[in-house]
Protein backbone atom coordinates (compact mmCIF):
# COMPACT_ATOMS: atom_id res chain seq x y z
CA UNK A 1 0.00 0.00 0.00
CA UNK A 2 2.74 2.14 0.57
CA UNK A 3 5.00 1.24 -1.71
CA UNK A 4 2.22 1.80 -4.43
CA UNK A 5 1.89 5.60 -3.24
CA UNK A 6 5.43 6.51 -3.60
CA UNK A 7 4.86 4.52 -6.61
CA UNK A 8 1.99 7.35 -7.75
CA UNK A 9 3.88 10.30 -6.27
CA UNK A 10 6.61 8.94 -8.80
CA UNK A 11 4.47 8.92 -11.79
CA UNK A 12 2.69 12.46 -11.02
CA UNK A 13 6.21 13.63 -10.80
CA UNK A 14 7.36 12.40 -13.75
CA UNK A 15 4.07 13.84 -15.68
CA UNK A 16 4.74 17.24 -13.81
CA UNK A 17 8.45 17.30 -14.94
CA UNK A 18 7.29 16.18 -18.67
CA UNK A 19 4.48 19.07 -18.38
CA UNK A 20 7.03 21.78 -17.49
CA UNK A 21 9.23 20.37 -20.68
CA UNK A 22 6.66 20.94 -22.44
CA UNK A 23 6.40 24.23 -21.60
CA UNK A 24 9.84 25.14 -22.03
CA UNK A 25 9.67 23.87 -25.49
CA UNK A 26 6.39 26.38 -26.30
CA UNK A 27 8.08 29.33 -24.56
CA UNK A 28 11.33 28.57 -27.41
CA UNK A 29 8.86 28.53 -29.83
CA UNK A 30 7.34 31.42 -28.70
CA UNK A 31 6.20 34.85 -30.75
CA UNK A 32 4.17 33.74 -33.95
CA UNK A 33 5.18 37.04 -36.08
CA UNK A 34 2.67 37.61 -39.06
CA UNK A 35 3.42 39.55 -42.07
CA UNK A 36 1.20 42.72 -41.89
CA UNK A 37 0.24 42.71 -45.31
CA UNK A 38 -0.25 38.58 -46.52
CA UNK A 39 -1.71 37.97 -43.14
CA UNK A 40 1.07 34.95 -43.90
CA UNK A 41 3.09 33.85 -41.10
CA UNK A 42 6.26 35.58 -41.07
CA UNK A 43 9.58 33.16 -40.32
CA UNK A 44 11.85 35.40 -38.45
CA UNK A 45 14.86 33.07 -37.70
CA UNK A 46 16.69 34.24 -34.27
CA UNK A 47 19.87 34.58 -35.39
CA UNK A 48 22.83 32.26 -33.27
CA UNK A 49 24.51 35.52 -31.78
CA UNK A 50 21.24 37.26 -30.32
CA UNK A 51 21.34 39.16 -27.49
CA UNK A 52 19.47 38.23 -24.35
CA UNK A 53 16.72 40.95 -25.04
CA UNK A 54 16.14 39.75 -28.42
CA UNK A 55 15.65 36.19 -27.05
CA UNK A 56 13.63 37.29 -24.49
CA UNK A 57 11.46 38.93 -27.17
CA UNK A 58 10.92 36.36 -28.96
CA UNK A 59 10.30 33.91 -26.58
CA UNK A 60 7.42 36.15 -24.55
CA UNK A 61 6.81 39.34 -27.41
CA UNK A 62 7.72 41.75 -24.26
CA UNK A 63 10.48 44.11 -25.56
CA UNK A 64 12.73 44.07 -22.63
CA UNK A 65 14.13 47.40 -23.65
CA UNK A 66 10.94 49.15 -23.11
CA UNK A 67 11.47 51.99 -20.19
CA UNK A 68 15.33 51.47 -20.84
CA UNK A 69 17.12 54.63 -20.59
CA UNK A 70 20.13 53.57 -22.53
CA UNK A 71 18.44 51.42 -25.39
CA UNK A 72 15.43 54.55 -25.45
CA UNK A 73 18.45 56.83 -25.86
CA UNK A 74 20.05 54.70 -28.85
CA UNK A 75 16.25 54.56 -30.60
CA UNK A 76 15.90 58.09 -30.50
CA UNK A 77 19.06 58.03 -32.65
CA UNK A 78 17.96 55.34 -35.07
CA UNK A 79 14.40 56.88 -35.53
CA UNK A 80 15.73 60.61 -36.09
CA UNK A 81 17.82 58.67 -38.76
CA UNK A 82 15.28 56.36 -40.31
CA UNK A 83 11.81 57.10 -39.35
CA UNK A 84 11.35 61.02 -38.48
CA UNK A 85 11.41 61.70 -42.24
CA UNK A 86 7.73 60.50 -42.54
CA UNK A 87 6.72 59.87 -38.45
CA UNK A 88 8.41 63.14 -37.64
CA UNK A 89 10.70 63.82 -34.88
CA UNK A 90 7.68 63.61 -32.53
CA UNK A 91 5.83 61.05 -33.59
CA UNK A 92 2.83 63.07 -34.71
CA UNK A 93 3.15 61.75 -38.66
CA UNK A 94 3.08 63.39 -41.40
CA UNK A 95 3.49 60.83 -44.84
CA UNK A 96 3.46 58.01 -42.13
CA UNK A 97 0.54 57.83 -39.70
CA UNK A 98 1.05 59.03 -36.08
CA UNK A 99 2.45 56.65 -33.74
CA UNK A 100 2.09 58.23 -30.34
CA UNK A 101 -1.95 58.29 -30.51
CA UNK A 102 -3.82 54.91 -29.44
CA UNK A 103 -4.90 54.75 -32.98
CA UNK A 104 -3.12 52.52 -35.06
CA UNK A 105 -3.91 51.13 -38.66
CA UNK A 106 -2.86 47.56 -38.03
CA UNK A 107 -4.52 45.81 -35.10
CA UNK A 108 -1.51 44.28 -34.09
CA UNK A 109 1.03 47.24 -33.89
CA UNK A 110 -0.77 48.23 -30.38
CA UNK A 111 1.27 45.53 -29.44
CA UNK A 112 5.40 45.43 -29.89
CA UNK A 113 4.97 42.38 -31.82
CA UNK A 114 3.05 44.22 -34.21
CA UNK A 115 4.91 47.15 -34.28
CA UNK A 116 8.47 44.78 -35.05
CA UNK A 117 6.58 43.36 -37.64
CA UNK A 118 5.86 46.31 -39.75
CA UNK A 119 9.57 47.48 -39.30
CA UNK A 120 10.57 44.13 -39.67
CA UNK A 121 8.98 43.93 -42.87
CA UNK A 122 7.17 46.64 -44.38
CA UNK A 123 3.47 47.58 -44.76
CA UNK A 124 2.01 49.81 -48.04
CA UNK A 125 3.75 51.91 -49.73
CA UNK A 126 6.77 54.29 -48.10
CA UNK A 127 6.28 52.00 -45.17
CA UNK A 128 9.51 49.70 -46.58
CA UNK A 129 10.97 47.00 -44.39
CA UNK A 130 13.55 47.68 -42.47
CA UNK A 131 15.24 44.07 -41.97
CA UNK A 132 17.86 44.77 -43.79
CA UNK A 133 18.73 48.12 -42.44
CA UNK A 134 18.09 47.67 -38.72
CA UNK A 135 19.23 45.00 -36.62
CA UNK A 136 16.35 43.09 -34.74
CA UNK A 137 18.01 44.45 -31.44
CA UNK A 138 17.98 48.11 -33.42
CA UNK A 139 14.18 47.59 -34.11
CA UNK A 140 13.45 46.87 -30.64
CA UNK A 141 15.25 50.27 -29.45
CA UNK A 142 13.42 51.99 -31.84
CA UNK A 143 10.21 50.57 -30.40
CA UNK A 144 11.50 51.54 -26.77
CA UNK A 145 11.59 55.13 -28.25
CA UNK A 146 8.37 55.22 -29.76
CA UNK A 147 6.96 53.95 -26.42
CA UNK A 148 8.66 56.57 -24.38
CA UNK A 149 7.84 59.45 -26.84
CA UNK A 150 4.18 58.22 -26.67
CA UNK A 151 4.23 58.31 -22.96
CA UNK A 152 5.16 61.37 -23.06
CA UNK A 153 2.52 62.52 -25.09
CA UNK A 154 0.40 60.99 -23.22
CA UNK A 155 1.27 62.34 -20.03
CA UNK A 156 1.12 65.70 -21.48
C1 LIG B 1 9.20 57.01 -46.32
C2 LIG B 1 8.25 57.19 -45.24
C3 LIG B 1 8.35 56.29 -44.02
C4 LIG B 1 9.46 55.96 -43.29
C5 LIG B 1 10.90 56.41 -43.52
C6 LIG B 1 9.01 55.13 -42.19
N1 LIG B 1 7.66 54.97 -42.27
FE1 LIG B 1 6.49 53.89 -40.96
N2 LIG B 1 4.90 54.21 -42.13
C7 LIG B 1 4.86 54.98 -43.25
C8 LIG B 1 3.55 54.87 -43.88
C9 LIG B 1 3.08 55.58 -45.13
C10 LIG B 1 2.81 53.99 -43.06
C11 LIG B 1 1.39 53.49 -43.29
C12 LIG B 1 1.53 52.21 -44.09
C13 LIG B 1 0.23 51.59 -44.46
O1 LIG B 1 -0.82 52.23 -44.29
O2 LIG B 1 0.24 50.43 -44.90
C14 LIG B 1 3.69 53.61 -41.96
C15 LIG B 1 3.30 52.76 -40.93
C16 LIG B 1 4.06 52.49 -39.80
C17 LIG B 1 3.62 51.77 -38.65
C18 LIG B 1 2.23 51.18 -38.43
C19 LIG B 1 1.34 52.26 -37.84
C20 LIG B 1 -0.09 51.82 -37.65
O3 LIG B 1 -0.90 52.75 -37.38
O4 LIG B 1 -0.41 50.65 -37.71
C21 LIG B 1 4.64 51.76 -37.77
C22 LIG B 1 4.67 51.12 -36.39
C23 LIG B 1 5.74 52.44 -38.38
N3 LIG B 1 5.36 52.89 -39.63
C24 LIG B 1 6.97 52.63 -37.79
C25 LIG B 1 8.07 53.15 -38.49
C26 LIG B 1 9.40 53.17 -37.93
C27 LIG B 1 9.79 52.75 -36.55
C28 LIG B 1 10.21 53.67 -38.92
C29 LIG B 1 11.71 53.81 -38.88
C30 LIG B 1 12.46 52.60 -38.64
C31 LIG B 1 9.37 54.02 -40.05
N4 LIG B 1 8.10 53.66 -39.76
C32 LIG B 1 9.83 54.61 -41.22
C33 LIG B 1 5.89 55.72 -43.76
C34 LIG B 1 7.21 55.65 -43.37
Amino acid sequence: MFAGRILIAGVVAVLALVGAGGLTVGAENGVQFMDPLTKEPLEIELPRDASEEVETFFQTGENPFHGDRQAIADGQQLYNRWCASCHMRDGSGRMGPSLIDDTWKYERAATPVGQFEVIYAGATGAMQPFKDRLSLEEILKVIAYTDHLREQHQTQ
